[in-house]
């Protein structure tokens, strides 16, 4: 469905009203309440939040807004099934069984999830489907394989060698989960998969923005067979009930991924009962492009790693730095594949780019090309609004800018590229311009000197490194952050360690 009809400049594609298909409409229509003990409730308060398509700036629906009372009661079931239900009793084998009926759930709902997803996030069906729903069911059924495998030590003690020591890992317990908008259900299966390896229980907040496909998938789990009370989903604003889960004394961890500045926030929170924190946040991740690259992949490469969901990504690769002999190349390359990116709605046919989540990401969005352009950027392309209606931006690109201006030193989170040059051979003082920054995501490197490659690799700061290619996400590779990039992996075996506590235990026999 891509590029059935290009477009050399951006202007909106056409589409008056997005056609949904029947599971869908039936779906919007239902009252959009919490999920809690297995139970749909409305808000204690009887409040309730809009949600928007982006495309349009439209409400489409309206959900339970849950506050302090409601992470309570959901608190409350997620321990009691974790304590005394049938979850306490399940065997790895039992959890694995159900993780891989949700994972078939979800394929089998595919389309209607999509349409969901896309409708909410402006992010193209097409990327929802082969992307996020692929990832999702990826990470749900990889993650299951852990459930069996989650294994202790015997231990030699090095001072009492007649004793019997050995460890055992046994689940956290309760986790307030608190995910972001960019990828609604990938952030939902991403967070729950590992908690329900390791056998412990959930409540889970959606962003306002896109609450629709949790609660969706909430259903999904209740037909999975998972018992009332593991995951309990309860929508609402961040000040509100996610800081009542981020602050709930009956809470043993919360995980998080969004800005640094809820992270910080979510700190604090825990400080009360000293819970468990695991935190992804933002990024600045350099592309570093050397003179043997080869072309025809690092350009679209690059073009990728800032366009890609409307650069709306935390490893985007935001800040570029090309050797001056292929700079105007390398610019005039990404400047093409910019141009030639469709952008529309959602789910309008060949659609390649959506708009932005919200009016604030818009704004936040325009504000730092303004804010460029104040300080001396110079714009290659793009930068401008596109049409009144919806939040739609240009894929941007920025030359002439420096390290202390607030475009290249802060995660925009929109299309955005800021370019930069380097002009000598010194891998270290390159390494150290890449490594300027506050987070530590992510990064790639794009050479065919294997030398250069590995030197390089070693040299960055970040948690996920790729060769000729950017922020590659597999539910086997730990993904997290160094630096203000967060705490923590998860995927991978590494996520077992945010989800378990390490028992040890010696026997004198
Ligand atoms: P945010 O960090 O405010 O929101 C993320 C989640 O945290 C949402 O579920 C929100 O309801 C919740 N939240 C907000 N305030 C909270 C609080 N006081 N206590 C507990 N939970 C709270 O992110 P926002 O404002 O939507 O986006 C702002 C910027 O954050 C973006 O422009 C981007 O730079 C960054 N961001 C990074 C993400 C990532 O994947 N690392 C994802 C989303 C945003
Ligand atoms: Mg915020």
């Amino acid at each position: 469905m891509y590029g059935r009809r290009r477009r050399t400049q951006h202007e909106r594609a056409p589409c008056s009203s997005p056609s949904l298909g029947a599971a869908t409409t039936a779906f919007l229509a239902r009252q959009h309440q919490a999920f809690i003990g297995g139970q749909w409730v409305n808000a204690e308060s009887g409040q309730t939040l809009d949600t928007f398509d982006p495309g349009f700036g439209r409400v489409i629906a309206k959900v339970a807004a849950c506050d302090a009372p409601d992470v309570d009661k959901a608190v409350a079931a997620a321990r009691h099934a974790f304590e005394d239900g049938p979850w306490s009793r399940a065997s790895g084998s039992d959890r694995a069984r159900m993780m891989w009926r949700l994972a078939d759930l979800i394929e089998r709902h595919a389309a209607e999830l999509a349409e969901l997803e896309s409708l909410n996030n402006g992010k193209p069906l097409a990327a929802v489907r082969n992307i996020d729903i692929a990832l999702s069911c990826e990470v749900l059924r990889y993650t299951a394989g852990w459930a069996t495998k989650i294994t202790g030590e015997t231990i030699s003690l090095s001072t009492a060698p007649q004793m019997h020591a050995f460890t055992l890992r046994e689940p956290i317990g309760v986790i307030g989960q608190i995910i972001p908008w960019n990828s609604p259900i990938m952030m939902a299966a991403w967070k729950l998969a590992p908690a329900l390896a390791a056998g412990c229980t959930i409540v889970l907040k959606p962003a306002e923005q896109t609450p629709l496909t949790a609660l969706r998938l909430a259903q999904l789990i209740q037909e999975a067979g998972i018992p009332d009370g593991v995951v309990n989903i309860v929508p609402g604003f961040g000040p509100s009930a996610g800081a009542a889960i981020a602050a709930h004394p009956d809470v043993d961890k919360v995980a998080f991924t969004g800005s640094g500045e809820v992270g910080r926030l979510i700190i604090q929170a825990a400080a009360g009962n000293l819970k468990k924190i695991s935190l992804e946040l933002g990024g600045k991740s350099p592309v570093i492009v050397f003179p043997d690259a080869d072309m025809r992949v690092a350009v679209p490469g690059a073009a990728r790693a800032i366009f890609a969901n409307s650069g709306q990504v935390c490893a985007a690769g935001s800040r570029l730095y090309v050797h001056k002999s292929v700079f105007d190349q390398i610019i005039e390359g990404i400047a093409v594949e910019a141009k030639k990116i469709r952008v529309g709605h959602a789910l309008s046919d060949g659609t390649q780019m959506g708009p932005l989540v919200s009016k604030e990401q818009l704004e936040r969005v325009s504000g730092y090309v303004e804010q460029g352009q104040k300080d001396g950027v110079t714009v290659v392309t793009g930068g401008k609004r596109i049409g009144d209606e919806g939040y739609f931006i240009e894929p941007t690109i920025l030359t002439n800018t420096r390290p202390e201006m607030s475009v290249v030193r802060e995660e925009i989170f929109g299309p955005v590229l800021c370019a930069m040059t380097f002009d000598d051979e010194d891998l270290d003082r390159i390494a150290k311009e890449a490594n300027r920054t506050v987070y530590g995501l992510a990064g790639s490197v794009w050479t065919r000197d294997l030398g250069i490659a590995h030197k390089m690799v070693r040299k960055i700061r970040a948690g996920t490194i790729g060769v000729n290619v950017h922020g590659s996400i597999d539910p086997a590779l730990p993904f997290g952050g160094f630096k203000q990039s967060g705490w923590g992996r998860e995927k991978g075996r590494d996520v077992l360690d945010l989800y378990t506590e390490v028992k040890a235990v010696v026997m004198s026999l």
